[in-house]
């Protein structure tokens, strides 16, 4: 059932080199750094060079019943006489000497948001590292703002999507320093436009031990390959939001064949690691079924390293289902396209078990 499904998308089996197999974890090693390459220079564009920023801390005002330590951090970064400060909220449980944390790529600068259910992720022993994207750079076609104004060549050599991930790592860099974060555990997550750059994150910079990708999409965990009527293409996504990729991204409009690699690759350079795709079900334009065999294919990169990927059924998803006992992990919830309550305690209790192994 899922092998008719594939012929449909027609996607070419991109673990096989030059008509071999990639066959062990060290061959598969070898041919990351490649394909990172590939979809930097074919899609998403090139992050910018590593720049060291000045910070600064100061006290946060709630304390959720005195039950977390909530400090701001400021992130000032130069580069070619310029400046451009980028906050994030650093939210830890008090009563914890060493906390994992969920580095939070935000579509709200609040605390708590709609999409931030703060108090009850602290009250599951985990702290949030949270900044809003357009902090960062706005989202849209102006490369003259916030850090994308540092930098040069925005749309030709980089897409936003790519600033707002280069943050997420720098934010990774700071968790390093601190003595009260389990650095060993630190997940991402994002939802939609900013599960894409949450799984863009994680492909490139593997100090992430979970990938929280919800609902992310196009261009995101779901195949190019493949989409109906009802799905958001090449076509759709670079008509609406052409500046969150690389110019050169456009010539795959309408002409997804020609890719090098379809999503599912971006998603096998998280293994070894676990990743969780999270789909809802009314949410047909991020193209469940795509993001599902997504999950399916890029598992081939854990089974090189001997671990499970994806452990399902032999049919397609349905409202409702669950896989997440394998490292990669997918379900559908019911309901529209949102990052809810429920999708975090998916993605809590992977956690969960992820720090009792
Ligand atoms: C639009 C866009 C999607 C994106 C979503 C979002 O719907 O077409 O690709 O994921 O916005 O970020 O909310």
């Amino acid at each position: 059932m899922i092998k008719t499904e594939l012929e449909k998308r027609n996607v070419p089996d991109f673990f096989e080199i030059d008509g071999k197999k990639i066959d062990s974890a060290n061959a598969w090693k070898q041919y990351r750094p490649y394909l990172k390459d590939l979809f930097l220079s074919e899609e998403y564009g090139f992050l910018p060079p590593k720049i060291e920023p000045s910070i600064k801390i100061e006290d946060g005002e709630l304390n959720f019943a005195d039950k977390v330590t909530w400090q701001t951090i400021s992130f000032t970064f130069e580069n070619q006489g310029k400046s451009h400060t980028v906050k994030a909220e650093l939210l830890l449980p008090k009563d914890k000497a060493k906390a994992p944390v969920f580095i939070s790529i935000g579509f709200k600068a609040e605390i708590p948001n709609k999409y931030l259910p703060l108090e009850e992720i602290i009250d599951n022993g985990y702290g949030v590292f949270h900044f809003y994207y357009e902090d960062v750079t706005s989202d849209d076609g102006d490369f003259e703002n916030g850090l994308a104004s540092l930098f040069d060549g925005g749309g030709k050599k980089w897409g936003k999507i790519s600033l707002w991930s280069y943050f997420a790592s720098r934010l990774m860099d700071y968790l390093e320093t601190r003595d009260e974060v389990d650095k060993n555990n630190v997940a991402i997550i994002g939802h939609s436009r900013l599960g894409k750059t949450a799984l863009l994150t994680s492909a490139l910079d593997e100090r992430f031990v979970l990938t929280c990708v919800n609902e992310s999409g196009s261009c995101g965990a779901s195949l190019s390959r493949g989409k109906t009527d009802e799905n958001e293409t090449i076509v759709k996504i670079t008509d609406t939001f052409p500046f969150w990729f690389k110019e050169s991204y456009l010539k795959y409009r309408d002409n997804e064949n020609a890719l090098p690699f379809d999503q599912h690759m971006l998603v096998s350079l998280v293994a070894p690691r676990t990743v969780v795709i999270g789909g809802a079900y009314k949410d047909v334009w991020a193209d469940n079924e795509g993001q599902f065999l997504s999950a399916y294919l890029s598992s081939y990169a854990w089974e090189l390293y001997g671990k499970s990927g994806l452990i399902c059924e032999n049919k397609m998803p349905v409202c409702g289902d669950k896989y997440l006992d394998g490292d990669v992990c997918f379900y559908l919830r019911g309901g529209s396209h949102f990052l809810s309550r429920d999708d975090w305690q998916v993605y809590i209790s992977k956690f969960n078990e992820l720090l009792k192994r």
